[in-house]
């Protein structure tokens, strides 16, 4: 599909296959980029317009042809990072940009970049990834955000029957986010593009500076019961905040106010020896 039809519909590579760098290179390769506005997003363009410090440093995680980028530049900002997996889009950002030293331009995987920013804009990437990944993304972004930092942008609030993209809804983000984000807006968009409208919503969250988040491996979870039963033995840790867990059973997302010593969760899980928790994501008090 070259432009966005009347419904975001799903890619034409099968969604059975992992959403990778060779899936998303795909995409581009075959002209298959049915989410490309070919336009700022009319609400992200909104919420640009009324930002007076054009110093501040921004990040557009998987940011395809980047038309926000291209917005910001115009705009005067002088801090711009955009990232893409796919290295197809790269190239052409790479040409496109070439000789502007306000906007950096890096081919490769957002959880692993390392960097901090003060604004990172969400724009149909969150709804790109598997659903698996979210409490993955929510403890990335927080990693990547400075004090103060805010992730902005547009959240679908509708299902679709399969993904990409994938849907959610306003009480879902609110869950996911708790703790660790604090929702300066959550709301349905006025003026989103034709196609998309009353179907986002309009999200400003603040990191909470003040909690850490981690994110952990799990293993030996099968059922979603066994899970909660858990996440209400780590929530009564004293000082955990938000405990989540992900679809597939084997992320665990826990916000505290204090660094908890991994031997505390490995404790709480001893019971029974067929469950264990471990230390692999682990980051600076962000
Ligand atoms: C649905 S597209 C949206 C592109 C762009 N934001 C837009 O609205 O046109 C999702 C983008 O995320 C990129 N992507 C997917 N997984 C990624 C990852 N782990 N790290 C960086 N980029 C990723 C894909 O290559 C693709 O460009």
């Amino acid at each position: 599909m070259s432009q966005e039809n009347n419904e975001m519909s799903c890619c034409v590579v099968s969604c059975e296959k992992p959403l990778d760098q060779n899936y998303w290179d795909q995409q581009y390769q075959a002209n298959t980029t049915g989410w490309d506005l070919g336009q700022v997003s009319p609400p992200i363009k909104s919420y640009i317009d009324q930002i007076n410090d054009k110093s501040i440093r921004i990040l557009i995680p998987g940011a395809g042809n980047a038309y926000e980028a291209e917005y910001l530049l115009q705009q005067g900002f002088t801090s711009i990072t955009v990232i893409d997996i796919a290295p197809t889009v790269v190239q052409k950002l790479q040409h496109h940009f070439s000789g502007q030293a306000h906007i950096h331009i890096i081919q490769g995987d957002f959880f692993e970049h390392e960097e901090k920013y003060d604004l990172i804009i969400e724009q149909t990437f969150f709804c790109a990834l598997p659903p698996s990944m979210r409490q993955r993304y929510v403890w990335k972004m927080h990693s990547l955000l400075n004090d103060g930092g805010r992730i902005t942008g547009v959240l679908f609030n509708r299902s679709f029957e399969s993904g990409p993209p994938f849907g959610g809804s306003q009480t879902e983000y609110e869950q996911l986010f708790q703790a660790a984000f604090e929702f300066k807006t959550i709301a349905c968009c006025i003026n989103s593009v034709k196609p998309r409208h009353e179907s986002e919503l309009f999200v400003n969250l603040m990191k909470n500076s003040s909690v850490h988040v981690r994110l952990y491996k799990l293993s030996g979870f099968t059922c979603m019961e066994c899970v909660d039963t858990n996440i209400k033995l780590i929530e009564a840790i004293q000082g955990v905040q938000h405990v989540s867990v992900n679809t597939a059973m084997n992320d665990i997302l826990i916000v505290s106010e204090k660094e908890l010593p991994i031997d505390a969760l490995k404790n709480v899980l001893s019971y029974d020896s067929k469950y264990s928790i471990d230390n692999l994501y682990t980051t600076n008090k962000a």
